[in-house]
């Protein structure tokens, strides 16, 4: 287990501020009733959340269905539609509100109103039609985070087509390996964008994927190019088309698919401890209401709000937050093309000034980039708008989240630091800030209706004081379904027999329980990085390297880093007959990151890479990577190492830079 002694000051406390608990969505009262039914009967808890807070087609008569546990089922005979729910049903009472604030990268403006986010999602839906897409076919979403992205994701939706979203930031090649896996039928794309003053293309990488496609004997019925920047693009003449001509002559209105609460709404690629990504499919109904309610609770959503969640569309986080969540309660958000430091480190704090944030909701590593950069200049601008503050997903360290509440927040917004995965589809631990304390680095506990719970291997709850597996007891509406085309895996990876009998969800994250009964994640269990917030599986970046001609074999381990949170060490083995010298070391270092950049993609480059002469390895060549953890950091060797088979190369890796 991963321990960093830094985080764990749990005495430093903050309790919740007046002024916020008097207007909070949750207070003493509701919160402790919220516990109190979710503990008395979970199932019913949801049930009576689902028909309060979705608006359903038909109404379900059955909350949970355990039969083919742990394959749950959650509302199923209900029928509904996702893009209704967060377009529709706003329409007669504010049509014209501002669904939309998209700024670009160069500073300019787009707002969109509900009335024409509806117009745009039924053209976009018919245009999908016309392209004989149908409920239950997969179409993959490779764009920059934008309305139309958001468009692309709500027109799937509502005619039942399942998207997948791919980061633009993956290269080709992950974009073909997700294609595949889904079995897409087309991918809507752009030409390029800009961020940070800089052009990205994005059709090539897709050109490119498409001869990975066709070398796997795969045809892709269409592309669908979204003209951003006017680039020059390769169009194919029977399969590329333009958005313009993908919308000309759509009607703008296109009645939603009403489809079973269980009907899958999206998948999402994500790391496991395996080379190949997991799709995590989500189902309709649950998910939907995992977003609203966390909106409410966790984000204290009021319909004044101006609400600013700064992930891209391509994470579990702008599916949740941005493109599910705050439009099915009806709210104005921003859309950020750009990034934080361009053209100043004080961007985000111009858009909040801007826009007049009311909440804003980002992730530890932007917070400690924007600290090195520019500490001070939050104090430049006007940030009075702002009334609560989030984090989301790594541990974020007091330091950074003293700053944020100081310098960022005014000592007057509360920090909600939430825990949860792409996996359990919305917020899962997270303090609330009306009622319970604040600590710098702690997620504080579970939130109403999640049954959380530490507990060690054989399923006993951990004491205050103890760390253990964090697990959900009981099923929860929001929970993935499963993994796309491998149930098998769905339930080895999250139903792990060794932990507790598989009788519950291991998140795969270890977690400390305080004194005071408070939760703080210490890091993950299985051979996942976390760098930047994103996650990335070591067994995906090895099997990268190990297609260098060179290598012979590859261990990747994180090490902690000041920015990102965690970055990516690879050992690195050559083949027999492979001299290393300082000039070809240095080339096959800089060919290694080209293959990782265009296996997975730049996100995955390894910061150090280290060569020795062999891995260490137990007697059952088991690689010890608790060992290289040891050695990526500098630190003293204080494991023991009596079952290495080859002591004498771990001398060789601490000075193998
Ligand atoms: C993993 C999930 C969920 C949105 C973004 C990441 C880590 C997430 C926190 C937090 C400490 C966190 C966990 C988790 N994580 N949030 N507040 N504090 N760790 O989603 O890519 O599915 O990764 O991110 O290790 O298991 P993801």
């Amino acid at each position: 287990m991963n321990t960093n002694d830094k985080l764990l000051d749990n005495n430093l406390s903050y309790p919740p501020q007046e002024e916020f608990a008097a207007q909070a969505n949750l207070n003493l009262t509701n919160y402790q009733q919220l516990l109190k039914d979710s503990n008395a009967d979970n199932e019913q808890f949801w049930v009576n959340l689902a028909q309060a807070k979705v608006s359903w087609q038909q109404p379900f008569t059955r909350g949970l269905n355990r039969d083919n546990a742990p394959f749950f089922k959650w509302f199923e005979d209900g029928r509904l539609n996702v893009s209704y729910n967060c377009i529709d049903r706003h329409l007669p009472t504010h049509a014209n509100k501002p669904a939309i604030i998209f700024e670009a990268d160069d500073g300019k403006v787009e707002k969109i109103s509900y009335a024409e986010l509806h117009r745009r999602v039924c053209k976009f839906a018919n245009g999908l039609k016309a392209l004989n897409i149908k409920k239950g076919d997969r179409i993959v979403i490779y764009m920059p985070h934008s309305i139309e992205a958001v468009v692309a994701m709500q027109s799937a939706v509502r005619i039942g087509a399942i998207h997948s979203v791919v980061f633009g930031g993956f290269s080709a090649k992950a974009l073909a390996e997700r294609v595949l896996d889904a079995q897409a039928k087309c991918i809507i794309t752009v030409d390029g964008y800009i961020r940070g003053g800089k052009v990205i293309e994005l059709k090539p990488a897709v050109d490119e994927a498409i001869t990975y496609l066709h070398q796997a004997n795969y045809e892709l019925a269409h592309v669908v190019v979204e003209k951003r920047i006017n680039n020059p693009c390769n169009m194919t003449a029977y399969r590329d088309i333009w958005f313009s001509d993908f919308l000309a002559n759509q009607s703008e209105e296109c009645q939603p698919e009403w489809v079973e609460a269980e009907h899958p709404l999206f998948i999402l690629y994500t790391s496991g401890s395996t080379g190949k990504p997991k799709g995590v499919q989500h189902a309709t109904g649950g998910y939907l209401l995992g977003t609203i309610v966390t909106m409410e609770w966790v984000f204290d959503y009021k319909a004044s709000d101006c609400y600013w969640c700064t992930a891209d569309v391509g994470w579990i986080t702008g599916h949740s937050y941005v493109c599910y969540g705050p439009l099915a309660v009806g709210a104005t958000q921003i859309i950020f093309e750009g990034i934080p430091t361009y053209p100043d480190a004080g961007r985000f704090w111009q858009i909040i000034e801007k826009h007049q944030v009311s909440v804003f909701y980002t992730a530890p590593t932007a917070i400690r980039n924007l600290i090195k950069l520019a500490a001070d200049l939050p104090n430049n601008y006007n940030l009075s708008s702002l009334r609560l503050l989030g984090t989301v997903g790594e541990p974020i360290n007091p330091e950074a989240w003293k700053w944020y509440y100081e310098v960022v927040g005014r000592n007057n917004c509360p920090i909600v630091d939430t825990w949860w995965q792409t996996e359990t589809g919305c917020n899962v631990l997270s303090p609330v800030a009306g009622v319970t304390a604040l600590k710098p680095g702690s997620c504080i506990g579970a939130l109403p209706g999640f049954m959380v719970s530490v507990v060690d291997e054989a399923g006993n709850e951990i004491k205050h004081g103890g760390s253990g597996y964090l697990v959900i007891k009981q099923p929860f509406p929001s929970q993935l379904r499963t993994i796309w085309g491998d149930a098998k895996r769905f339930k080895d990876s999250y139903y792990k027999s060794d932990i507790a009998g598989g009788k519950y969800y291991v998140a795969g994250d270890s977690a400390q329980v305080d004194e005071d009964g408070y939760l703080w994640i210490l890091g993950r269990i299985d051979d996942v990085l976390n760098v930047s917030g994103h996650r990335l599986g070591t067994m995906e970046i090895e099997s990268a390297i190990a297609m260098h001609s060179s290598v012979a074999e590859a261990a990747v381990v994180g090490i902690p880093h000041e920015i990102k949170g965690e970055a990516v060490c690879a050992f690195v083995v050559c083949k027999k007959g492979v001299v290393l010298t300082a000039t070809n070391r240095a080339t096959i270092c800089d060919e290694i990151r080209a293959i990782v950049t265009r296996e997975i993609g730049a996100i995955a480059k390894p910061d150090e890479i280290r060569f020795g002469d062999g891995l260490p390895k137990t007697r059952s060549g088991k690689i010890m990577r608790r060992l290289l953890r040891s050695i990526a950091k500098g630190e003293p060797i204080t494991q023991d190492i009596s079952t290495l088979e080859n002591p004498q190369i771990i001398e060789q890796l601490q000075q193998g830079n």
